[in-house]
């Protein structure tokens, strides 16, 4: 099945190539949906950029394209009923509501709900949740984890081929201290190392404190890179218990990371000293107060330096960056890479900068290889500083998660005291989870965002309770028709009234939203489309009774079919966003 923007792209495609030749064939028509339904339904403004290459009057190119176009039903179930051109050459399409009813059923018949996978598919690697190791997650790792998964699953959907790695921070220089303060204390044999949060700021404190421990501390880490086994098996411990965390977190958090798609920043250690060797020879590395360097273009501290990347310290030890490069190598050699997605904080951004400078500069990556830093900002409590805990503590991401559910289980036992005690658990589960997710993903990511659970659990607005609480209408009126929703197939989408096109049109964006996201990397652009698709089913439900005695059956039908492609719709969507929906609440 062809959706209705394919066919209007095609169709203005050929209208093109008959006007202007086959080279005009792959032009650009500027389709979007037109703003104002008295503008038509679709809006081609490709008249104005062709004009000014053909050297002719804008009007005209429209005109011309215009006389192209086949119009009218008559012509065979055509999709464009009527077409105007308005003010410099915009050209208006209106859509015949046989074609649109059609794609409807069409997108209703289709497991994919008419979205194609994508023909020129890609290996696309994105790197998100990345928490480091004895460090509790917090809400920074919220953000990463919620919308690197969104993104992985859109990207998906789309038809790519998604490898998620998850960049743990599980070595450096901080596992001296953790690994010679378990040892002093006795610790080091244990089964379970304990709460790691409180090893890490104990050692931490510690290694300020005192300058011996600290001179151990730095031992331990010699000792580490030595391969010493004791210092190793603790190591490994360390790493393993705090792995056991991290997929406890991501398991209450529904994301799809799994235990196999951790590549911590350790799985690049024996590749690190190629690293530094391959600079070298690349004619890339300086030498900058016995430290190793790599000068990147542009890129200035704040009295106006040039700042180089740092890839090996003095003492021989290599950074971040280090690890990075090698990182990128493996993905695009190993893992065969043609698009490299980084989700991580704004903060981050002149790292990126700099690698991605790197890697291009040198060869590093093809140059088809995509480099996507996908950076988002700050989570900020109601009072629009830094989130905090009410003692001043970081917040720990599981107690976010634990609020979250226990405030819509709360909701859901006083909104709908007909759902028993487990049901209302259950669905209050899902919603504040999904509530939480959905306000961190409904925002413009590179914003800053106010952490507020009043605003993520209204049911009014654009929140996941509002969303999930359409999807829940739609069953409810299937309940209430007595009619099973998985099994109904016998309506066929009519589109009559004003309303019910407007949501028909809102319903054949789905495809074009998928698409966006997964280029821009944006999915607050996905919640805005369900949230309008959302109201729009509202709206429809307000204007068009379903069930009431006096609509002629072929019509309830219709309309049921059309509640159930909503509803569809929104599933799908929610999903991709990674959030679970619920048939009452
Ligand atoms: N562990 C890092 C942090 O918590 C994030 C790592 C992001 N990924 C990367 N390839 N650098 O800040």
């Amino acid at each position: 099945m062809t959706d209705v923007t394919t066919q209007l792209k095609q169709a203005l495609s050929s209208a093109l190539t008959g006007a202007f030749g086959e080279d005009f064939a792959d032009a650009d028509p500027l389709l979007n949906p037109a703003g104002n339904p008295k503008f038509g339904d679709y809006q081609a403004n490709l008249a104005m950029p062709l004009g000014k290459k053909l050297g002719r009057p804008p009007r005209e190119v429209a005109q011309a394209v215009v006389d192209q176009l086949e119009v009218g039903s008559s012509s065979g179930g055509g999709v464009i009923e009527k077409v105007e051109i308005a003010g410099p050459g915009f050209i208006n399409l209106h859509l015949s509501s046989a074609a649109l009813a059609e794609s409807a059923h069409a997108m209703l018949g289709d497991a994919r709900l008419g979205v194609a996978p994508i023909d020129n598919k890609q290996t696309v690697v994105v790197d998100y949740s990345s928490p480091n190791v004895a460090k509790e997650m917090h809400v920074g790792h919220l953000r990463s984890t919620v919308i690197g998964d969104a993104i992985a699953r859109v990207l998906a959907f789309h038809g790519h081929d998604v490898i998620r790695q998850n960049h743990l921070g599980d070595w450096g220089t901080q596992f001296g201290m953790l690994i010679e303060h378990l040892d002093e204390a006795g610790q080091i044999e244990q089964e379970s190392l304990g709460d790691l949060t409180k090893l890490y700021k104990e050692s931490k404190a510690r290694f300020d404190a005192e300058p011996e421990f600290a001179e151990r501390a730095k031992q331990r880490v010699v000792a580490l890179q030595g391969g010493d086994e004791k210092t190793l098996a603790a190591w490994r411990k360390l790493v393993a218990q705090s792995q056991d965390y991290f997929a406890s977190v991501y398991d209450r958090m529904g994301v799809l990371l799994e235990p196999g798609d951790i590549r911590g920043e350790s799985f690049y250690n024996d590749k690190l000293p190629g690293v530094v060797d391959r600079l070298k020879a690349d004619g890339a590395l300086r030498v900058s107060q016995g430290a190793g360097v790599v000068p990147v273009e542009g890129f200035k501290d704040k009295d106006g330096n040039a700042l180089p990347m740092i890839v090996q310290k003095s003492d021989g030890g290599y950074l971040y960056a280090t690890t990075d490069l090698a990182a990128a190598l493996f993905r695009a050699d190993e893992l065969d890479a043609d698009r490299l997605v980084y989700v991580v904080g704004a903060p981050q951004r002149q790292h990126f900068d700099m690698l991605f400078a790197t890697l291009r500069r040198y060869g590093w990556v093809k140059d088809g290889v995509r480099l996507d830093f996908v950076p988002f900002g700050q989570v900020l409590g109601e009072d629009g500083r830094i989130f905090r805990t009410r003692s001043g503590d970081t917040v720990r991401l599981i107690d976010l998660i634990d609020e979250a559910e226990s405030r819509a289980v709360a909701v859901c036992k006083e909104k709908n005291p007909e759902l028993t005690g487990e049901e209302a658990e259950n669905v209050g589960r899902a919603v504040g989870l999904g509530a939480l997710k959905y306000a961190d993903l409904s925002s413009d990511r590179i914003k800053d965002y106010r952490f507020s659970w009043q605003r993520m659990l209204a049911l009014d607005g654009n929140t996941a309770p509002y969303l999930i609480n359409a999807y829940v209408r739609v069953h409810g009126i299937f309940r209430k028709g007595g009619i099973d929703f998985d099994a109904f197939t016998s309506g066929h989408v009519q589109v009559e009234d004003s309303n019910e096109k407007a949501l028909v049109l809102k319903l054949m964006q789905f495809g074009p939203t998928v698409e966006s996201v997964a280029d821009s990397l944006e999915p607050h652009r996905l919640c805005n489309y369900l949230y309008e698709l959302a109201s729009g089913f509202h709206k429809f439900f307000e204007h068009c009774p379903v069930l009431r005695s006096d609509v002629p059956d072929d019509v309830r039908r219709g309309r049921l079919a059309l509640c159930k492609l909503v509803a569809l719709t929104l599933r799908q969507g929610l999903e991709l966003l990674g959030i679970e929906v619920v048939e009452r609440m």
